[in-house]
């Protein structure tokens, strides 16, 4: 039997879960971010945490929370935690792979689509009552999808799920950059590996999908605008700093792409002013990856199952740091 703290707002069940197993519950039942000051303060004397993705929990608030076990953290990514600083401290912390990855990949399709076939400009466009007749030379003519070149970066479950969408739904090229090859995805979707840089230079759509860590921060500046296509749109629905924002906008603002499509954003819930100015060539969504009701209750569940696990001395089904262990 131990305290927990619920950092933010959650469905019923993962307190019922926690409570089921004789465990007192204390909730921000809000959906403020904590301060560290605060955060620090509510966790005190507790043997664990539930948090979401936007709580930084880094050395310093371990420093003061001694009686954490277990970290458990409703996201699959895991750059709000200082994982080697936990490992340290013997904090085992865990994510939610995996009952996430279908959802978004529909979200990351969904803003390829949305990107390529001007939809959310469309949308705007009819209801503002512009729609008066039929054109040839159509307003939103956007570009064709089927038979292109997706380039995939980051191999792992999201992108693997979207390169099935890409080659069974719309016959799509799909060529992939990752830190190792994926022999399956290579048989079932006959997905190609390619040098980063031969990604960015052969690719109509670029969907990225590695975590954020030191070597992923800006992977996408620059340099790597100016590589790929004039027409080439970026999707992210990885992690906003994996992308320079303000390095985007003036390649989109400059021609040397065509567009982009985001989810997620360097300074969440900050958008950068100009991506905002860019109306036409910029689709924006409030960082929805994983977004569906079915989805957000999975990830739930199996965020209390792991810390119900993790307290219990079990190893938790989805542990990210193997070596901690305060038992
Ligand atoms: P995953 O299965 O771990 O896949 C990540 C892939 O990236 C792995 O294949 C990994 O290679 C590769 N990778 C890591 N570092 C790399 C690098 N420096 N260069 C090239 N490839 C690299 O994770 P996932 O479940 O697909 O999720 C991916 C990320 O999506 C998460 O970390 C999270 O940040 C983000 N996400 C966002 C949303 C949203 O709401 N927008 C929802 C879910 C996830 P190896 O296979 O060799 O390790
Ligand atoms: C969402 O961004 C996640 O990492 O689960």
């Amino acid at each position: 039997m131990a305290e927990i703290f619920i950092t933010r707002k959650v469905f019923r069940h993962v307190i019922d879960m926690l409570e089921k197993e004789g465990h007192t519950i204390d909730i921000n039942d809000t959906d403020r971010i904590l301060p560290a000051r605060e955060l620090v303060e509510r966790a005190h004397g507790k043997a664990g945490i539930v948090c979401l993705l936007n709580d930084r929990i880094d050395s310093s608030v371990m420093d003061e929370l001694p009686s954490i076990k277990v970290i458990s953290n409703i996201a699959v990514g895991y750059d709000n935690i200082d994982i080697t600083g936990a490992t340290e401290r013997g904090i085992m912390v865990t994510n939610t792979p995996g009952v996430l990855t279908e959802t978004t990949a529909d979200l990351a399709f969904a803003l390829l689509l949305g990107a390529a076939r001007r939809i959310p400009e469309a949308d705007q466009y009819t209801r503002a009552g512009k729609f008066k007749n039929w054109q040839l030379m159509q307003p939103h003519m956007g570009v064709d999808i089927y038979e292109k070149t997706l380039g995939i970066v980051g191999m792992g479950s999201i992108g693997q799920a979207v390169a099935k969408r890409a080659k069974k739904g719309f016959d799509i090229r799909v060529v992939y950059y990752s830190s190792s090859r994926k022999e399956s995805a290579e048989n079932e979707y006959e997905a190609e590996f390619v040098e980063f840089d031969k990604l960015l230079a052969i690719s109509d759509f670029i969907s990225i999908h590695v975590p954020l860590t030191e070597n992923t921060k800006h992977m996408f500046s620059s340099q790597e605008f100016k590589k790929m296509k004039h027409t080439a749109i970026l999707i992210n629905t990885a992690r906003g700093p994996v992308v320079d924002e303000s390095a985007l906008a003036e390649a989109i603002k400059d021609g040397q792409i065509r567009g982009a499509a985001l989810d997620v954003f360097e300074e969440e819930p900050s958008v950068h002013p100009e991506l905002m100015k860019l109306k036409e060539n910029v689709v924006l969504t409030p960082h929805i990856g994983s977004a569906s009701i079915e989805t957000r209750l999975r990830m739930a569940k199996m965020a209390a199952r792991n810390m119900v696990e993790g307290l219990k001395g079990n190893r938790p089904p989805n542990l990210v740091n193997e070596n901690a262990s305060p038992f």
